[in-house]
């Protein structure tokens, strides 16, 4: 898996603002993905009924019972057709009976690589009447976003083994940083941070003081790009550190850029300090291609089927993708609506069977405030 940068990809603008319609692939995929993936769309669709503009759902059965029948994960065919979409909507990928590593590997890293989604965005917001883990935290507190870099570093894939299986094996895997990947992520981060306009802070979280290589690129093009935002305040922590501040002062960030394993690693944490996964979204983005968007949580084996998975977090996303493809007061909408459901004290928790509504309720709720 190596990182392409797909110049035969459409870069068109996005916010062409003749387009009224847009295609939307939908990959419900595993578990309690294609439970949560429908209350996603439910949403949207209460969105467009009142928005002069159009989408069309196109689904896919890619996942885990596609691999285990016909030993597909993602044909050329279908991944052809996804590099034609306005974006991806992805539920969940993880399937018990599949070896870990084939559907993340073979379906959610190649789709970051070949649609070269360079950035993964996830915002990390403390929303009203959600329990944080965090003493004395209150919404306000908690609001802040990570933008990690999506197809490089350990994610690569570079390494081998020598002599496996002896006492003598040696396994490498390769960190790649290149320039350009660092670079054009920290670009996309300083503008980020600039159009979000709060703090007006973006931190680099690194760790500089021993990764002096990967490390020393990255800081290099950071503060480069920031002589370019004089408007931003540059700022850098060491991974350990932001790990440390995201749960002792997390009101201390605005936004922090960092590489595809820290940020794998510290987008978790922060998916716990701001209630758990039932609420925590996240996008694969390509700024001039196709994006995906899609719950972090995961498929949920024990809780498919049943009604009482969380799709707060699908719901979310789904408002992050209208943002991508050029409809913020449409991303806008379902943030609110999100928002209202939350302050209105109708759920009970975001833990999966204990929200006091079943997934279609919470569906049904978010839609009728839209
Ligand atoms: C994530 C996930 C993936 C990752 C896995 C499923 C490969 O944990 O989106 O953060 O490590 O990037
Ligand atoms: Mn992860």
């Amino acid at each position: 898996m190596s990182p392409t940068l797909n110049a035969s990809s459409p870069k068109q603008a996005k916010t062409d603002p003749s387009k009224t319609t847009y295609k939307i692939a939908v990959i419900g995929g595993d578990g309690t993905g294609p439970e949560v993936v429908r209350e996603g769309l439910k949403v949207l669709n209460a969105v467009t009924k009142k928005s002069g503009f159009k989408l069309e759902f196109i689904n896919y059965d890619l996942g885990g019972e596609r691999y285990k029948k016909t030993g597909e994960i993602l044909p050329d065919s279908v991944l052809s057709e996804l590099k034609t979409m306005d974006s991806i909507f992805l539920g969940a990928i993880g399937h018990p009976d599949v070896k870990p590593g084939i559907l993340e590997k073979g379906l959610l890293l190649r789709l970051r690589f070949e649609l070269d989604q360079y950035i993964n965005l996830r915002p990390v917001v403390l929303y009203p009447n959600v329990e944080t883990p965090l003493a004395n935290k209150k919404p306000g507190d908690i609001d802040f976003v990570v933008i990690r870099e999506n197809t490089e570093g350990l994610y690569s894939g570079a390494g081998g083994f020598l002599r496996r299986g002896t006492v003598h094996e040696v396994a490498l895997q390769d960190s790649i940083n290149t320039r350009m990947g660092a670079e054009r992520c920290i670009r996309y981060a300083f503008e980020y941070t600039r159009k979000r306009n709060k703090k007006k802070m973006l931190t680099l979280c690194g760790k500089t003081n021993v990764l002096t290589f990967a490390f020393d690129l990255w800081e290099r093009a950071f503060y480069e790009v920031a002589k370019e935002y004089p408007d931003v305040k540059p700022d850098y922590a060491h991974v350990d550190a932001t790990c440390m501040w995201m749960v002792k002062n997390p009101e201390y960030f605005d936004v922090i850029v960092t590489d595809n394993m820290f940020g794998d690693i510290i987008t978790d944490l922060g998916a716990m300090i701001q209630g758990g996964m039932g609420i925590a979204a996240g996008g694969n983005l390509n700024p001039e291609a196709v994006s995906m968007f899609e719950p972090i949580g995961g498929s949920a084996p024990k809780y498919t089927g049943r009604n009482v998975i969380n799709p707060l977090a699908a719901i979310c996303a789904a408002g992050m993708m209208m943002d991508e493809i050029g409809r913020p007061e449409a991303a806008q909408a379902v943030e609110k609506a999100v928002f209202t459901a939350l302050s209105s004290g109708k759920i009970k928790s975001l833990a999966a069977g204990k929200m006091g509504l079943t997934t279609t309720e919470m569906g049904d709720l978010v839609a009728s405030l839209i």
